[in-house]
């Protein structure tokens, strides 16, 4: 039977000056599934990762972790369930050198200095960061930070990784690397991953399943159901995968396709399948309306 790895139940949260930045938000993950969190900017995604870390807590039952109340956990019963990787690294880097940022949940955890050294090697090594022990934080560069925030959470070896906005502001090649090692966590070492992000290209990668925060929960699903709804998109400030837009043009050509791909690799199935299917051609024709549909597409976020 799968184990509830995060269960929130009828969250509300105001802020002290009264900006109502969560309402009635229900949100289970299970162990070991990846849960992607899209949203607005403002929507809340980063006020409730801060109910999973202990700096705002809830004063009723109703955020639990492995069933058990986050709220009334010690911060050192809380840190092996739950690590969190905030947007700046900035805010999670604050020691002399990588070394000891990456050490310092171990320590604080009191595990000997042998155990330490193995963890911080470990998270190093995942990471790609072995060999900057002594360098100071504050010296990289933006992307060296980001893996080295990551390095000094997964030390402390949780049980859920949550990420917010992993892929911002990376280039190309970390980018890649990130997602690579978000996976390898969840597949190779069953680790449940949470992220909050608006990166929708890399989401059907990360993702077995989405929730639509903004102040609510508006909608909950697979991430080619919650693409497909141009008007959940819409209202919410959205926008669908470059590749499933093209597809969804292509249609309106008259190509035809089951399921609109995701992503490149979805693509390159599609395509190939067609291809095999139709004797090595594929034929698009320009109906009465595909002018039309392809404006509405292309314009679905024209608000005016
Ligand atoms: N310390 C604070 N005091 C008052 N209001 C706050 C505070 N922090 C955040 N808010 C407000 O709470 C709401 C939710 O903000 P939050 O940062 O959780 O959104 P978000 O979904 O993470 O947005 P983004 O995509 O821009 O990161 C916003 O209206 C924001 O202005
Ligand atoms: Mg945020």
């Amino acid at each position: 039977m799968t184990q509830e790895a995060i269960s929130i139940r009828s969250l509300n949260y105001s802020y002290p000056d009264g900006t109502k930045a969560l309402e009635d938000v229900t949100i289970k993950v299970e162990s070991g599934e990846k849960v992607v969190i899209i949203g607005p900017n403002g929507a809340g995604k980063t006020t409730l990762f801060l109910h999973l870390n202990g700096t705002i807590r809830s004063l009723e039952d109703n955020v639990n972790v492995f069933g058990k109340n986050i709220g009334r956990m010690a911060t050192e019963e809380r840190i092996k369930e739950v690590g969190i990787v905030f947007q700046d690294p900035d805010d999670q880097l604050f020691m002399p050198t990588i070394f000891d940022d990456v050490a310092f949940g171990p320590i604080n955890m009191g595990l000997d200095e042998g155990e330490v050294e193995r963890r911080v090697k470990k998270a190093l090594a995942t990471v790609g960061l072995l060999g900057y022990e002594d360098r100071v934080p504050h010296h990289m560069s933006y992307g060296q930070k980001k893996k080295a925030a990551l390095a000094s959470v997964l030390s402390m070896e949780p049980r859920i990784l949550v990420l917010d906005e992993p892929t911002a502001n990376l280039d190309p090649r970390s980018r890649v690397d990130f997602i690579r090692v978000i996976n390898d966590l969840n597949k190779k070492e069953g680790i449940t991953i949470v992220i909050a992000m608006h990166d929708v290209n890399a989401l059907p990668e990360l993702s077995d399943r989405v929730y639509v925060l903004n102040r609510r929960v508006v909608a909950e699903g697979s991430p080619r159901k919650i693409f497909s709804d141009i008007s959940l998109l819409k209202e919410n400030n959205l926008e669908a995968p470059e590749v499933f837009n093209l597809f969804k043009v292509l249609r309106c050509f008259g190509y035809n396709c089951d399921d609109l791909p995701l992503s490149m690799y979805e693509a390159v199935d599609v395509l190939t399948k067609t291809i095999e299917d139709g004797n090595g051609h594929i034929h698009l024709h320009i109906h009465e309306h595909t002018h039309e549909e392809v404006k509405k597409i292309m314009y679905s976020y024209n608000h005016h």
